[in-house]
């Protein structure tokens, strides 16, 4: 593995409609942090890069659900996912919007590029037209009577209640969802549709050179490859988008120039513009430098000879995304014929579950990302997330497993080692690491398993494998409470105090390096584990040389303070409230 590139970090964006639940923070906004941090960590140069996704249909839906024009709406929870994003410690560069100027004027650039090249064809489609609100209605906006199972308010899309694919023609009476008029008709409607069939070799030929991919994230990839690839109809008839900016646009190789007249008042599909927010954001990064500061060149990492090589870059998501990311956003980019940045490695996640069944935004089933940091601090949540990640197969969240994880791993096994250490230090030898002794062979032996351990942890994180490296980061901690009890400095320090004084030493340099090697996945319990011993975790760096040495960087005199509990424990009686409130095992 090419070891020196920057890395530039990118999770799928969160749509701005509602809060986020814990599954769409397990499956890529914190597996990405996590990442990004321990890349930070290493000393690479770093940008995690995110936004909300706000155009489309659910978008205008909801804001008209709260009685607010949609550019207001998504305003307003842009800030509440940007500040939820920052309780639980998400450490983005830039957090974005898909609506910013930014990405508007990328997003054009790409459409009239595609067009110039010929990679754009114009049809025309028959769309529903709402005489009573006086504009096209998609197909979810259109609603009617099922015409298999007869229930009444079937979307045009689909039927909620039976599940059956619909098209609004199908419907029996129907009529808007916006104003509940039946005063509607198919009309035509220009659109554009994006080639990717043509790019169909291509994009073959670029997904079997990624062998880093997982199983997951290939299969995906190839069986559209396999079913064959559509053309994408890439315009909506909607007020809310990137306006579709034909006027600008030259003639296609036939000589041929676009409909201006019928691509009026058009929009571009979300999913064809959200993508692209991954560059727009990081040019919203770089345009809201400080001012005197220029140190922020957005198209360093994103195209040009030198993005493509010296730029590593890694895409985090869930498995419905993975479509859009390993053909849409690449056939835009690859259509484009400039040097844009194709994504190296996509981490792709399957489910997490509740209780067996889907984290739900629309049914409100799960727990949210709101309800989960008013509960409990957000490393708790961070650490379960983290050692379950949905990674080669769904995972299952329960209140009882996650009570469990928490309680056994952050705080008998973390926690307990912090306590027990400086307690006992602060005890017998005053608030400082002591002086005396010298290390023997239990510190050899625990500098060998450690610097084992932190090697494998090390290349799970590289490897972005979540699961494993969790493990092993336990596994790490677990060194240091056996390390202690074979010490056992409470027994030594009544016959000899300078054995003790090795003990304690040493497990307190291990405190240091715990908070070094948790911080990833636990940052706000590093940083208080860090202060607690009188050191800024920011400065502290993943380590370099060689693990015995970490062992002895704080030297007698040292002083250090206790911290406050770290990881209460949770309670029997707050996980029978917690699946009270927020409906568990039970109907
Ligand atoms: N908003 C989409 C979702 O939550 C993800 C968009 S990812 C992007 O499924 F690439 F399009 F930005
Ligand atoms: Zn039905």
């Amino acid at each position: 593995m090419t070891t020196q590139k920057r890395v530039l970090i990118t999770s799928a964006l969160p749509y701005i409609n509602g809060i986020k639940h814990l599954g769409n923070l397990a499956g890529s906004m914190l597996p990405a942090d996590v990442y990004a941090r321990f890349q930070r960590s290493r000393g690479r140069e770093t940008l995690y890069i995110c936004a909300t996704d706000e155009h489309g249909t659910p978008a205008e839906l909801a804001a008209i659900e709260e009685n607010l024009p949609v550019a207001e709406y998504c305003t307003k929870w842009w800030a509440i996912q940007k500040k939820l994003g920052e309780g639980f410690g998400l450490s983005f560069d830039y957090f974005g919007r898909s609506s910013s100027i930014q990405n508007r004027e990328l997003t054009q650039h790409f459409a009239k590029t595609l067009w110039e090249r010929g990679h754009i064809e114009e049809r025309t489609t028959r769309q529903v037209y709402s005489k009573a609100d006086g504009r096209f209605l998609p197909d979810r906006y259109v609603i009617g009577t099922c015409p298999h199972c007869g229930y009444d308010r079937a979307r045009g899309d689909q039927c909620e209640n039976c599940t059956r694919v619909l098209d609004p023609a199908d419907l029996i009476q129907p009529r808007s969802a916006l104003s509940g008029s039946t005063d509607i008709e198919l009309r035509d409607s220009k659109h554009l549709f994006l080639q990717q069939a043509k790019f169909s070799d291509e994009l073959r030929k670029w997904i079997g050179t990624r062998q880093e991919w997982s199983p997951l994230v290939t299969s995906i990839a190839l069986k559209w490859l396999d079913e064959g690839l559509q053309d994408r109809g890439i315009t909506r008839d909607l007020a809310w988008g990137v306006p579709v900016n034909a006027e600008t646009w030259g003639p296609n190789p036939d000589g041929k120039r676009p409909d201006v007249e019928g691509l009026k008042g058009k929009v571009f599909y979300v999913w064809f513009d959200a993508p692209i927010e991954y560059i727009g954001s990081t040019k919203e990064w770089a345009d809201s430098a400080p001012a005197g500061t220029n140190s922020r060149d957005w198209k360093s990492w994103w195209v040009g000879d030198d993005a493509q090589k010296n730029v590593r870059y890694v895409e985090f998501m869930g498995k419905d995304n993975v479509p859009f990311h390993t053909v849409g956003f690449p056939v835009t980019i690859l259509g484009s014929g400039e040097k844009w940045k194709l994504v190296d490695q996509i981490k792709g996640f399957n489910w997490l579950n509740y209780y067996g069944g889907k984290f739900s935004t629309s049914q409100k089933r799960g727990i949210f990302m709101d309800a989960a940091l008013e509960i409990l601090p957000p490393d708790f949540w961070r650490w379960y997330l983290t050692a379950n990640a949905p990674e080669s197969a769904d995972s299952s969240f329960t209140w009882q497993h996650f009570a469990d994880t928490v309680n056994k791993d952050l705080a008998d096994v973390l926690g307990n080692f912090i306590n027990r250490t400086l307690k006992f230090t602060e005890g017998k030898f005053g608030a400082q690491v002591p002086e005396g002794g010298k290390p023997g062979p239990k510190e050899t032996k625990l500098a060998d398993e450690l610097e084992r351990r932190f090697g494998i942890y090390t290349v799970f994180l590289e490897e972005i494998q979540l699961r494993k490296a969790a493990q092993e980061l336990r596994a790490i901690w677990v060194l240091g409470n056996e390390y202690l009890a074979d010490a056992a400095p409470w027994t030594t320090i009544r016959t000899d105090k300078d054995a003790a004084a090795v003990s304690v030493r040493v497990a307190i340099n291990l405190i240091r390096l715990f908070a070094i090697l948790s911080a990833p996945v636990i940052p706000f319990a590093s940083e208080a584990m860090a202060k607690a011993l009188g050191l800024d975790i920011k400065t502290l760096h993943w380590p370099k040389g060689k693990i015995a040495d970490e062992m002895a960087v704080l030297k007698p005199g040292h002083a250090f303070t206790i911290p406050p509990v770290l990881f209460a424990k949770i309670a029997p009686e707050q996980i029978a409230a917690w699946e009270e409130r927020f409906g568990g095992a039970g109907p």
